[in-house]
């Protein structure tokens, strides 16, 4: 009853932002990401009798463990078990960095901890228990594009491939600015902007004309619509966080540098798009041609360990 399970992060590029029901996770509009193959997290499950407690170790370090043990419980109550596990997670994934480590946590966890436990899932049925531990967690299960179809329940609600073989050379380069703990949390954050922000309504529209446009961009290799989408897309996202009440946002000062470079070398004819999520670090979208001319940009301002840069990754998968 040991199992080890690989996901990869993945960012979104129409950002799922509220909840209809917060126990279940129900979103309150679908989401489009991109599975990236350079951040990933490795998690061995292990249910056994001789276990007393359940413990949770992230990167070696004993760590406290109620939201595990809470996701445990829905594996042990669909499995029909009782008895305790050890989880040991290494995280692939520069902690906090804002690039969703999440996402990659709650998808290994899924399918590490179902396996363990002798359960068998569908992939749509991993995918909604990933989605219990953390909404972005439902995409990882797959690889490449991949949309999150919100549906309206429990059995409706999860992800579904759109183009898992990406041969494509989109990029992204992360910038990383700033590791420490967000300020808000996405939960507390999205919860705030669905019950204040004016604008919510529009979001929720605009979202599923964003989605539709994107696919059209995916399938048409359209680099410069899909940059383009994104880009607005998590523009509109920060926009519901600065009219919520009370407002919040998180940009750090460097984050607007990091959008203005981008926009500058945009302006010198270099197709290069910005996506923020619950975090001030940006991640930039390009193609792998034109990442060189981009570091060098980005190299003026920031350090070269600061850049970290990712290509299309593989879907949650059992290592052992
Ligand atoms: O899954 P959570 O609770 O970490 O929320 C993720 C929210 C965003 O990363 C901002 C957007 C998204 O769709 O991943």
């Amino acid at each position: 009853m040991k199992k080890t399970a690989r996901a990869h992060t993945n960012i979104a590029l129409v950002k799922y932002w509220g909840k209809k029901d917060q126990d279940l996770i129900i979103p309150m509009n679908s989401s489009l990401s991109l599975t990236l193959d350079h951040f990933y997290t490795d998690t061995t499950v292990e249910f056994s009798d001789r276990f007393s407690a359940d413990t949770f170790t992230l990167n070696g370090q004993a760590k406290a463990n109620d939201q595990v043990s809470a996701f445990l419980d829905l594996v042990r109550q669909k499995a029909g078990i009782n008895t305790y596990a050890k989880v040991e997670s290494i995280n692939h994934v520069p902690t906090q960095a804002g690039l969703a480590s999440s996402a990659s946590a709650y998808a290994a966890l899924a399918l590490a901890a179902s396996a363990a436990s002798g359960l068998t899932l569908t992939k749509p049925e991993l995918s909604r228990l990933a989605r219990r531990g953390s909404g972005s967690a439902c995409r990882s299960i797959y690889g490449g594009f991949v949309e999150w179809q919100m549906g309206h329940d429990d059995l409706t609600s999860y992800a579904k491939p759109f183009q898992e073989e990406v041969d494509w050379d989109i990029c992204m380069l992360a910038i990383v600015l700033n590791a420490k703990q967000k300020k808000i949390s996405s939960r507390g954050g999205m919860q705030t902007v669905v019950k204040t922000s004016p604008y919510y309504p529009a979001w929720v529209k605009t979202c599923q004309a964003d989605i539709k446009a994107i696919k059209e961009a995916i399938l048409a290799k359209d680099f410069v619509k899909l940059g383009t989408i994104a880009e607005e897309n998590a523009m509109k996202m920060h926009a519901l966080n600065l009219s919520a009440s009370p407002h919040f946002n998180y940009f750090e000062p460097e984050t607007l540098v990091a959008m203005q470079l981008v926009e500058e070398l945009r302006q010198a004819g270099v197709a290069c798009y910005y996506t923020l999520d619950a975090g001030p670090n940006v991640k930039v979208l390009c193609l792998k041609k034109d990442v060189t001319i981009i570091k060098q940009k980005l190299a003026t301002v920031f350090e070269p360990d600061q850049l970290l840069l990712a290509t299309p990754g593989p879907g949650a998968h059992l290592l052992a």
